[in-house]
This record gives C-alpha cells, sequence and structure tokens, in this order.
C-alpha cells in the first residue's frame, strides 16, 4: 500500500473518519466532505447507530457522491498510539469492493505518534498472500492513502510513514516464507531467496553454508536432521554493515521448511501446519529486510538453520547419537524434536564465529509452549535478567507480547544426564517441554573469556510456535503467518 501524507481537506476515493465513542458530530474539520454525506455521517453519530467502539467500522455512501468509512476507536481517555494502530488494520480489515482502491484519513487529533500508529496498522493489515491464486480478484486492487494533516506536520509524519512501511515491508517478507506451501519452500529454496534478496543492497551480504560444507565443517544437529530429506539442508548467514568493527547482534532462526516429526513421525491431523515451522528463520530474514530498508548503519549478523525433517531410509533414527558444532554429543531420542538440533549448530557459530553483543534465536520450538501461551504471548528465556526485560519492554512497545519463563538448573539438568551422550534432545517426561527445550538450547551457547572470567554470551530464546502463525486477537493480520517479532528486533536493534 502506498501512504502519502498531505497538508489540506482533498479527499480522494474513500473518507475514512476514525472516531471516539460518544462523538455526536465530526465539527467543522472535514469541510471538503460532499453535503448529503455530511449529513448522514452526523446522523449516525447523533443518532448513535455508529457509537465509536473500538475497531468497529460503518461505511456511507451519499446520495449525491462521496463515501466514508467510520472506524471506531473507543474510549478517547484510554487511547494510547495502540488503538490507533489497531483502528488502522481495522479499516483495512473492513475494506470492500465497494470502497475502491483508494482511501483519504482525516484525523480529529493532531498527534503525529497516534496519526503514524494508524497508518502502520493499515500497512501491516494490508496483506494477502495470493500468489497461488490463479484469478485476479478486483477486492485486492492495491490500495493507495492519503492522509490529511497540517502542514506543519508532513515532514515528521512523512518520515515516520516511511519507516513505518519499510519496517512493514519486512513483516510482510516474514509472512510471505512462512506463509509459502512447502513444496516450494525448502532450504536451498530459502537460501536462493536470500541470495537474490542481498542484490538489491550495496551493505548486505549472504553466504549459504550448503549440505556438503556443513558436513565438512562438522555441523551434526543441522545434518542430522536434514539428511533424511532429498532436498538437503543449508545454514544461511545474512550479515549487515558487515565492514563495521565491534559486538553486534546475532539473530539465529530455526528453519525447517517442514515438519513431518521423521521417523518419530507426527499425527496426520493439522500437520500442513507445520510448513509454518521454519517461522524463526522468517523473523530473522524479514528482520534482515526491515533493518536494511529502514538504512540502519551498524552492524547485525542473521543465521537460519534450514532442513526438511522427513522420515526416509537417510533419516536419522531415534537411539542416533550425533556430535555437534560445538563438539558435543547429542542422544537423539526423539526426532521431532529437531528444531533444538539445528539450533545447536546456530548457536554455537553464532557465539564462536561472530562479536556477539547478544545472541536472539527464534524457533516454533515446541508444541508446549502453545499450551502455555496459547497464540497470545511467545515464551521468552533468557541467560540474562537484564536483557530478558530489555527484549520483553521491546516487545510490549510494538504490541507483540513475549512471556518472561525460567531457565531453571533443574531443566539443564534432565536435558544433560543422558546415559551415553553429553545431552539429550528430550527430557524426561513432558512436564515443562518448552523449559526442558530452553535449558537444551543452553548448552550450546559459547563461553567468551578465559578461566575464572569465562562468561556465557548473553543469549534469549523466543518460542513462536504459538505466535508466529494462529492468531486470531491480532488485528494486524488476516490469516496464515504473522510476522512476528520482525517489529520487537527492530525495536530492541535500533531503540525506536
Ligand atoms: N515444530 C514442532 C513444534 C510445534 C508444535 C510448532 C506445534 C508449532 C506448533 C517441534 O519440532 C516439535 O515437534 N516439538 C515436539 C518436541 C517433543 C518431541 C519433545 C513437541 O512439541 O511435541
Ligand atoms: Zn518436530
Ligand atoms: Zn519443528
Amino acid at each position: 500500500m502506498q501512504v502519502t501524507v498531505s497538508s489540506g481537506n482533498n479527499i480522494y476515493g474513500t473518507l475514512v473518519l476514525p472516531i471516539f465513542e460518544g462523538t455526536d458530530t465530526i465539527g467543522a474539520t472535514n469541510e471538503g466532505i460532499p453535503n448529503s454525506l455530511n449529513a448522514q455521517i452526523n446522523r449516525v453519530l447523533s443518532e448513535g447507530d455508529f457509537k465509536g467502539k473500538a475497531n468497529s467500522t460503518m461505511t456511507l455512501l451519499g446520495t449525491d457522491g462521496g463515501k466514508a468509512m467510520l472506524v471506531g476507536l473507543g474510549k478517547e481517555a484510554d487511547a494510547t498510539v495502540h488503538t490507533y494502530r489497531d483502528a488502522g488494520a481495522s479499516a483495512v480489515a473492513a475494506r470492500k469492493k465497494v470502497h475502491g482502491s483508494e482511501f483519504t484519513v482525516n484525523f480529529s487529533t493532531k498527534d503525529t505518534a497516534a496519526i503514524a500508529a494508524f497508518a502502520e496498522g493499515m500497512m501491516l493489515r494490508d496483506y494477502d498472500y495470493d500468489e497461488y491464486k490463479s484469478k485476479d480478484d478486483d477486492d485486492d486492487a492495491d490500495l493507495s492513502t492519503r492522509i490529511n494533516c497540517n502542514e506543519s506536520d508532513v515532514e515528521t509524519l512523512g518520515a515516520a510513514v516511511e519507516r513505518a512501511a519499510a519496517i512493514a515491508g519486512g513483516v510482510h517478507l516474514s509472512r510471505d516464507l512462512g506463509n509459502c506451501p512447502p513444496n516450494d519452500m525448502y532450504p536451498m529454496a530459502f537460501a536462493e531467496k536470500a541470495e537474490a534478496w542481498a542484490k538489491q543492497y550495496s551493505n548486505v551480504t549472504v553466504e549459504v553454508i550448503e549440505y556438503e560444507a556443513a558436513k565438512r565443517l562438522g555441523m551434526g544437529g543441522l545434518v542430522a536432521v536434514g539428511m533424511g530429506s532429498a532436498r538437503k539442508p543449508c545454514m544461511v548467514i545474512f550479515t549487515l554493515n558487515g565492514d563495521q568493527s565491534g559486538p553486534h547482534p546475532v539473530l539465529v532462526g530455526k528453519g525447517i521448511t517442514f515438519d513431518t516429526g521423521g521417523i518419530s513421525i507426527k499425527p496426520s491431523p493439522s500437520m500442513d501446519e507445520m510448513k509454518y515451522d521454519m517461522g524463526g528463520s522468517a523473523t530473522v530474514f524479514g528482520t534482515m529486510e526491515a533493518l536494511a530498508a529502514i538504512g540502519y548503519d551498524k552492524k547485525v549478523v542473521g543465521i537460519t538453520c534450514m532442513a526438511e525433517n522427513m522420515p526416509s531410509s537417510n533419516a536419522q533414527r531415534p537411539g542416533d547419537v550425533i556430535t555437534t558444532l560445538s563438539g558435543k554429543t547429542i542422544e537423539v531420542l526423539n526426532t521431532d524434536a529437531e528444531g533444538r538440533l539445528v539450533l545447536s549448530d546456530g548457536l554455537w557459530k553464532a557465539g564462536t564465529d561472530f562479536d556477539a553483543e547478544y545472541i536472539v534465536d527464534f524457533a516454533t520450538l515446541t508444541g508446549a509452549c502453545v499450551v502455555a501461551l496459547g497464540h497470545e504471548a511467545t515464551g521468552l528465556w533468557s541467560n540474562d535478567d537484564d536483557f530478558r526485560t530489555r527484549i520483553h519492554d521491546a516487545g510490549n512497545d510494538v504490541v507483540e507480547l513475549a512471556w518472561p519463563m525460567p531457565l531453571l538448573p533443574a531443566f539443564e539438568k534432565e536435558m544433560t544426564d543422558s546415559k551415553i551422550a553429553d545431552t539429550r534432545n528430550l527430557g524426561a517426561g513432558r512436564w515443562g517441554g518448552a523449559n526442558t527445550a530452553a535449558a537444551f538450547l543452553k548448552q550450546f551457547v559459547p563461553e567468551k573469556g578465559e578461566g575464572d572470567d569465562a562468561k556465557q554470551v548473553t543469549w534469549a530464546h523466543m518460542d513462536i510456535a504459538g505466535t508466529y502463525w494462529g492468531a486470531k486477537t491480532n488485528k494486524t493480520v488476516g490469516h496464515g503467518a504473522t510476522g512476528v517479532h520482525v517489529r520487537t528486533m527492530v525495536r530492541l536493534i535500533t531503540g525506536e
């Protein structure tokens, strides 16, 4: 969606009016509205037909021309930027053929943060995954939106809208990757998309470690998970501003392009949803795009661990013991706990090959996390309480909730008491399954420094099994992949 910011009252296409509860007239701020439409709007407001309840919408067609969509903001006293973001998203969600392909939004507020948030909500929600629809749907004609504001606010708002559009582009890229069907989204297809993407930015590089190289380098976790598929695994490394020196964030993503469970095969119902099992890698890719598009000028590295988890005669077996990049061994007790295997190599690489200020991994890691938090919040673990709080706060700032979860020594003990290997990929029982998975990952976060000074690299794990897809209460998403945490990461990394 194209959003332009202009001063004045010109109305193109459908007029969108955000309205607080209790508003009984739109007053004098809406000069350009055709008379009959203006009268109709005032009538539905004064007669209470449109109450302004948050995210409600009503469409009116003027008898002498003009169309309007009223969008509720709820009670004025409760309104925050989040109210405006949701209302913007609700306006786009309510768009029908009758509204045409142009919106003009007139605000009663002059608060630029609120107006920018409304535009952001519109852009985030303006997404459909229709790559595989052969029929062009008129309702989907590209929307362009004009935001009317004061002359003095045009520059500030224009810059805010441009930044929000760049970040929304990263969110939409993540959704595109997540929604792509698994016959077309396989490890090397993801890698090729990354390589093609990198060509548009001079300050970005993408390196692909292919299957043979991964074997040679000792990436035993990635290789074990991916070897059972005809479509072999790979690791993709994204670097933004690689010429900068000094500590920088490293993001790591689980990229299982399809998770059948492997030999420990999953039941058939809903197995199709396991195409989203590369959501972590999509979060990393989308974040790199958002950062590049806003012109972020410091170094950031992203590592995605791509594999397809299939049962076959080449597949790993329950009972296998594998040696990971770290040199640590894992007893594979269940091939469906594969995310942690590929991440063991990604985390180790992140902490050893780079000057990581911190590592954050994203993974649709456990069904147990969905049991704990539903589709409402990501599980968040960290070896540093302050860092965990920073991520939690960044998530709250953009309404992508990440809920603090415990990294308890007892869970680490449970995951390291294999009789024959350094670690085991399955807990002793099913209880606390999201926590045991996090405790397992911690074993593969390297330490930095010598002797008594040795300290594990600052690391956080985000289990997005519930939040990467299936979100029903998120106004900015229609259906399918959510693209969650691209915005959290931009907030964390840039501080804005
Ligand atoms: N990809 C799944 C986790 C998942 C489940 C993501 C539901 C999204 C929705 C993961 O690889 C998996 O299968 N985990 C197992 C782990 C178990 C075998 C220890 C699980 O959660 O059941
Ligand atoms: Zn699995
Ligand atoms: Zn999985």
